[in-house]
Formats: structure tokens, sequence, C-alpha cells
């Protein structure tokens, strides 16, 4: 995102970038030619080291559903001027996929984990075992909490929309056509948004 928005539109955007891993932020950095138009901090979206309304736009991409969710967006909408947008990404829980995959691939892969247990495989070689730890909410939850920050929600887009569930989206078959679906047929804000697995919300500082 930082190299398109820099290289697509040269004049427009100074951009400070802040992830808690350095590697992560080095390597936005290292890519960039103009290095003059980024600003690296390595940080905790809980507590960012800006002053208030540092920044006209917040964009929050793929970290949230890491974060201590009140406290992150509590920031976001601290260090956003008034009247600035807000764009955050989040994994959308109750779509068909990530619904399969609960409740049906990974107690399945539990399962198979304390059947493996049974049958002595080694630890580490066994299925399940280990919680991502990521933290999705649905979309009322999050809007409610945006709200409660001082931010006004604009305009929600499902994306990543696929009619396939785990496991099956990993054949082959499946894994060609999700590749040849133009860009186009992956966003919503229609019916298909239960196919959505994941959704943006835009917001506006009020
Ligand atoms: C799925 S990656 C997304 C990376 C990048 N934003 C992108 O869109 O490609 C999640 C990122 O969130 C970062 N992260 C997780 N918890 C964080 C926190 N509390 N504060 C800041 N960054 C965090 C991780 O270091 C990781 O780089």
């Amino acid at each position: 995102m930082v190299h398109t928005l820099l290289e697509s539109r040269p004049h427009d955007f100074r951009i400070t970038v802040l992830d808690q891993s350095f590697e992560m932020i080095k390597y936005c950095v290292t890519k960039v030619h103009d290095t003059g138009k980024i600003y690296p901090t390595v940080g905790q979206l809980e507590a960012m080291p800006f002053v208030d309304a540092t920044f006209d736009v917040t964009l929050v991409m793929g970290a949230l559903e890491y974060t201590n969710i009140r406290l992150a967006i509590r920031e976001i909408s601290r260090v956003t001027r008034p009247e600035g947008l807000i764009i955050v990404t989040m994994l959308n829980p109750l779509s068909a996929y990530r619904l399969a995959d609960l409740l049906l691939l990974s107690p399945a892969t539990r399962l198979l984990g304390v059947v493996e247990k049974l049958r002595g495989v080694p630890t580490g070689h066994r299925h399940g075992g280990h919680p991502s730890g990521i933290r999705a909410y649905p979309v009322f939850i999050l809007r409610h909490l945006m709200r409660q920050a001082g931010l006004q929600p604009v305009d929600i887009i499902y994306f990543d929309v696929t009619p396939t569930i785990p496991p099956f989206d990993r054949l082959p078959g499946m894994i060609r056509r999700a590749e040849r679906t133009p860009y186009e047929r992956t966003v919503t804000r229609g019916w298909r948004r239960w196919m959505g697995t994941a959704y943006l919300i835009t917001a506006r500082r009020s």
C-alpha cells in the first residue's frame, strides 16, 4: 500500500508507517525510492507515539485483529484530525468461510490431533494445538466501538469474496478459479457480503 500510494500519486502523500515489528517497518522502507516522504515508526497501535490530531487519514490494514481493540480504536481516533478519514480492515467472523472454519474445519483438526496423540504421534507433528490469537469482530460490534470512540462510520465494503469454504479452497481447481476471478467480483456492498471473508469500514472523526 505504501509503495502503491507513493508511486501512483507521488505529490499527494507523506506517509507515517507504524508496526510493532521492526522487520515489517524495514520491509516498507527499503523498497521506497523517495524516503523523504515516509516516516517509519516502531510502536504499538494501542499507544501510538504521536500527538493528538496528527493525521489527515489513518489506515489500519490487517492489524486490529491482533490488538486490544478498544484501546487501539481510541488511539486511532485520537491521532486523526477532526473530520479526518479513518479506514480500518477486519476479518469477517460471520462469513460462510470463517464460520465453516470455526464450526467444521477447526473442530475436525483438533479431533485429528487427539487421535494422533492416542496413536503416539509426537508433539509438533500433530494437527491442531496452536490457537491463532486473532480476534475478529462482526461489523455491528466494530461499528459500535468506533462510535464510542468518536468516529462516524460512513461506508462498509466486504472483500475477499469467495463462494468456497475451507478445506475445499485448497483444492487446485478452486485455487485456479480464485486466481482467475476479476478483482471487481471479490468486493461487494450487496447481498454477497456473507461471502466476504473480510470487510473494511471507512469513518470520519467527529
Ligand atoms: C497480518 S500483518 C499485516 C501487515 C500490514 N499491515 C499489511 O497490511 O500487510 C499484521 C501486522 O500487525 C502487526 N501488529 C500486531 N499487533 C500489533 C500492535 N498491537 N501494534 C502494532 N502492530 C501490531 C504485526 O507486527 C504484523 O506486522
